[in-house]
């Protein structure tokens, strides 16, 4: 049933919808604004705003509108990173944890260095972009300004490869890095791949100036399509994992490096490519331990090319079945984890047992954070501080970093 309604919206959901009492869903809409529209199912689809807040900004973006890329482009700054903070703090006070809650840090508009675009067939030609909010519809985004510009204009070359790579009912998933060699791109979804079409992506590599193009499996470089951690180089697998944005990551480094002084034996989990583990060579041995067997390949070879670096071992394990347990965790003094949205509840509870004394914990998920950080305070830790890192703005993708000590007993 649709009625005509005047609400007040009291706070954002997780998906940056304004949820006013009800529920009722009002997208688009900040706290403390009040708007009036026709509700239907519990969503005001299209509300008029009656009392904007002072938060309320225009779009930056002249895609915000349809793009479902960013969900946050309305509102401030300063109210967004507020709003990420109170997210944190709701997520440790959940679990009954209290810490000083440094302010949080935005990487700047244009910075993301990867991004997934979607790119399919048209009548005439090829569109390639994001979906628009909550729909399969594509979106053109020529001039977005999330991603840095090398990957907005790489765009045609995400169309090419779907006129190249596609029926008309497919859609490719266009996953592209901006390396410091050049475009990183890997694509899945497409046909199969066979000789007269790897000599047309060869074609199209070479016409874009791409520095590497996988698709599926095949990967073509032409030119090792690199990252510097410290003073590695890096060539990441296909597809792997990188931080978002050079800020985010360096704001990451410099607090993992704060939490870990002192450290002379250090252990790097859920290691990637060696992001953190590389860079604190240049301070003490390093051990690094990683799901992907590729990944800690591509940390090694780094990691040998590499000057001025002490040692770095590493292994391929899953820490999820097989984590690391107090007899092998005792010879650290100072411990970076870094796991995946899930948290790392079964490492995390052998870390507790072994009293390493100082933990850099990184997170993109504050609510597993908070549980496992629970795990540590339970066993002796002092949780010291959270620093609230935004990678991904305009988004309500929270991350963060903190540090953990054992209180002397
Ligand atoms: C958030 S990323 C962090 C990577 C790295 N610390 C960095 O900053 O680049 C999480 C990493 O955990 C790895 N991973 C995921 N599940 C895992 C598991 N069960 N065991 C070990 N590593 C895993 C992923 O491959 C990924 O590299």
């Amino acid at each position: 049933m649709s009625e005509e309604m005047r609400v007040t919206v009291e706070r954002l959901g997780h998906r940056g919808d304004g949820i006013a009492e009800g529920p009722i869903y009002v997208p688009g809409i900040l706290p403390s604004e009040v708007v009036e529209g026709v509700v239907d199912n519990g969503v005001m689809a299209s509300p008029r705003i009656v009392t904007p807040v002072e938060d309320r900004v225009s779009p930056p973006c002249r895609h915000a509108k349809s793009c479902g890329g960013c969900q946050l482009q309305h509102a401030s700054d300063a109210f967004v990173e507020g709003w990420k903070s109170d997210v944190v703090a709701r997520a440790l006070a959940a679990q009954g944890l209290e810490t000083e809650q440094r302010p949080c840090t935005t990487s700047p508009a244009q910075s993301r260095r990867r991004a997934g675009f979607s790119s399919r067939r048209t009548k005439k030609g090829a569109l390639a972009g994001f979906h628009a909010k909550a729909s399969d519809v594509l979106i053109a985004v020529p001039d977005c300004k999330l991603v840095r510009p090398r990957l907005a204009a790489a765009l045609p070359l995400a169309e090419a490869l779907a006129v190249a790579g596609t029926s008309r009912k497919a859609e490719l998933t266009v996953q592209m890095t901006d390396s410091e060699a050049g475009l990183d791109v890997s694509v899945t979804g497409g046909k199969i791949i066979d000789d007269d079409f790897r000599v047309t992506l060869a074609g199209i590599a070479q016409e874009y100036d791409v520095a590497r193009l996988a698709w599926d499996e095949e990967v073509l470089t032409l030119r090792p399509p690199f990252q510097t951690f410290g003073s590695a180089q890096v060539v990441p697998p296909p597809g792997a994992f990188l931080q978002a944005t050079q800020e985010g990551e360096a704001k990451l480094l410099a607090c993992v490096t704060e939490a870990l002084n002192g450290a002379k034996h250090m252990l790097d989990l859920f290691a990637g490519c060696g992001t953190f583990a590389l860079p604190l060579a240049r301070l003490g041995r390093v051990h690094a331990v990683e799901g992907s067997k590729e990944m800690v390949l591509a940390l090694d070879k780094g990691w040998r090319m590499a000057e001025g670096l002490r040692h770095v071992t590493h292994e391929a394990r899953d820490l999820f079945r097989n984590p690391l347990l107090p007899d092998e965790l005792t010879r650290f003094d100072g411990v970076v984890i870094d796991p995946p949205r899930a948290g790392a509840e079964a490492q995390v509870t052998q870390l507790a047992k072994a009293r390493i004394p100082r933990i850099a914990f990184v997170s993109c998920n504050p609510v597993t954070f908070a549980r496992d950080a629970k795990i540590l305070t339970s066993a002796g830790y002092r949780l010291d501080w959270v620093q609230t890192v935004d990678q991904f703005r305009w988004s309500t993708h929270v991350e963060l970093v903190a540090q953990l000590t054992l209180a002397k007993s």
